[in-house]
C-alpha cells in the first residue's frame, strides 16, 4: 500500500501509480463501511476547501460538500461567474490567495482547450492540493467511483469486457473527459475494454495510444471499433454515454452549456442509444452504468436504466466515498 500522498494535486489519475491508486480504493471502502455503521471519521477537522465551479453539477458538488462536512471540515462554494476570475482574475492570483486562506482548491472547468490547462496553472502556483472536479480532459473523481463500483460487484477485474459506447443524447454537449479517464484507467486493472462509437467522436489519438500502453504494461486490452453490436456482444459491463465531437467542434468550442446541440450530423446517430434488445446481446449479468445525468430516452431507454441490470445509483453514491478518501489522503494524510 502506498501511504504518501499529502499535498498532492489531482488532476488525472495518470498521475498516480497503480498502487496509489489502489490505497484510494481501500480507503473508500474503509469510509463506505464506516459512513455504513454511523461511525465518524473526523479526520479533516478545521480544514476549508474551494469548490470552484464554471458549470453546473449536482453529484460532484455534492459529493464533495457532504464529504468534507463527514471528514469533520468545511467547504465554501465558489460560482466563478461571482468571483473575480469572471473580471480576468488570472489562476496564478486566484490560486495564491485561495491557497493561503484554505486548505484545497478543486475546481471544475470543462471549456475545451482551456479548463485542463486553467488547472495546471493553479496548481503550479497553490500551496495547497488542487483537485480535478472535471476539465475538457479528465474527470478522475468520476473514473475513481466507476472503478470501486466495478470492484465492489466484480472483484478481481481481469478480462471483464467493458464497452464505453458512444450514445445519442440532445441535452448538451458533454465534454470527453469522462470517456478518456476511463479508457485510460480500465486497462491498468486487466479489463478488455473495447470503445464503440460513429465516425466523428474519436477520442484524441494520444489517448488511445496511452491507453493501449496501459492494456500492455498491466494486461488488459483496448479495441476501438465502429461496430456497436460488437461492443454490446457478451459484454459483462456496458457504459454507453455521449460526449461532444472533439473532431468537429475542437476549434473555440465550449464542450458544455445549458442549451440544446442538435445537428444534421447529430440527429444522422440517433440509433446509438442504448435498448433492452441490445442488453440482450451482453452478458446475462451485464452490468448498465452511467456517471449521470442521462438523457432519458435517447442515450438509454428508461426500462434499462430503472431495470434489473442498471447499477447507476450504486455508481453514483461511490462518488461520495472516493471523493472522501481522495480528501482524507491529500489534505490529511502524511
Ligand atoms: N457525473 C457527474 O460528474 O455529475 P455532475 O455533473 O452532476 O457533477
Amino acid at each position: 500500500m502506498q501511504s504518501i500522498f499529502r499535498g498532492k494535486h489531482f488532476i488525472n489519475l495518470e498521475d498516480f501509480t497503480k498502487e496509489e491508486v489502489d490505497t484510494m480504493l481501500e480507503v473508500s471502502f474503509d469510509l463506505k463501511k464506516n459512513f455504513a455503521m454511523g461511525v465518524a471519521t473526523p479526520y479533516l477537522q478545521n480544514q476549508t476547501m474551494f469548490l470552484m465551479f464554471f458549470e453546473q453539477s449536482t453529484r460532484t458538488r455534492n459529493s464533495m460538500e457532504a464529504g468534507i462536512a463527514q471528514l469533520g471540515g468545511h467547504a465554501n462554494f465558489l460560482d466563478s461567474s461571482n468571483m473575480q476570475v469572471a473580471h480576468g482574475e488570472t489562476p496564478k492570483d486566484t490560486a495564491i490567495i485561495l491557497s493561503r486562506f484554505g486548505h484545497a482548491i478543486a475546481a471544475r472547468y470543462c471549456n475545451w482547450g482551456i479548463g485542463n490547462q486553467y488547472l495546471n496553472e493553479m496548481a503550479k502556483w497553490s500551496t495547497a492540493p488542487v483537485m480535478n472536479l472535471q476539465c475538457d480532459l479528465y474527470h478522475p473523481f468520476q473514473a475513481l467511483a466507476d472503478l470501486m463500483t466495478m470492484k465492489e460487484k466484480i472483484g478481481d477485474l481481469k478480462r471483464v469486457k467493458v464497452s464505453i459506447i458512444w450514445a445519442y443524447a440532445e441535452s448538451h454537449k458533454k465534454p470527453i473527459s469522462v470517456p478518456v479517464s476511463q479508457i485510460l484507467l480500465f486497462p491498468r486493472y486487466g479489463m478488455d475494454v473495447v470503445l464503440a462509437h460513429p465516425k466523428g467522436w474519436e477520442l484524441p489519438g494520444w489517448v488511445i495510444e496511452q491507453a493501449k500502453a496501459n492494456a500492455e504494461r498491466f494486461g488488459g486490452s483496448v479495441k476501438v471499433t465502429h461496430n456497436e453490436e460488437e461492443a454490446y456482444e457478451g459484454a459483462h459491463i456496458v457504459i454507453p454515454k455521449n460526449w461532444g465531437s472533439w473532431v468537429n467542434d475542437q476549434t473555440g468550442a465550449t464542450t458544455v452549456g445549458a442549451s440544446k446541440v442538435i445537428d444534421d450530423r447529430l440527429l444522422a446517430q440517433k440509433s446509438w442509444k442504448c435498448t433492452e434488445a441490445k442488453m440482450a446481446t451482453a452478458d446475462k449479468d451485464v452490468m448498465y452504468m452511467h456517471a449521470l445525468p442521462a438523457d432519458r430516452n435517447n442515450e438509454v431507454e428508461d426500462s434499462v436504466i430503472d431495470g434489473p441490470h442498471s447499477i447507476v445509483y450504486d455508481e453514483a453514491e461511490n462518488r461520495l466515498h472516493t471523493a472522501k478518501a481522495v480528501m482524507t489522503l491529500l489534505m490529511g494524510g502524511r
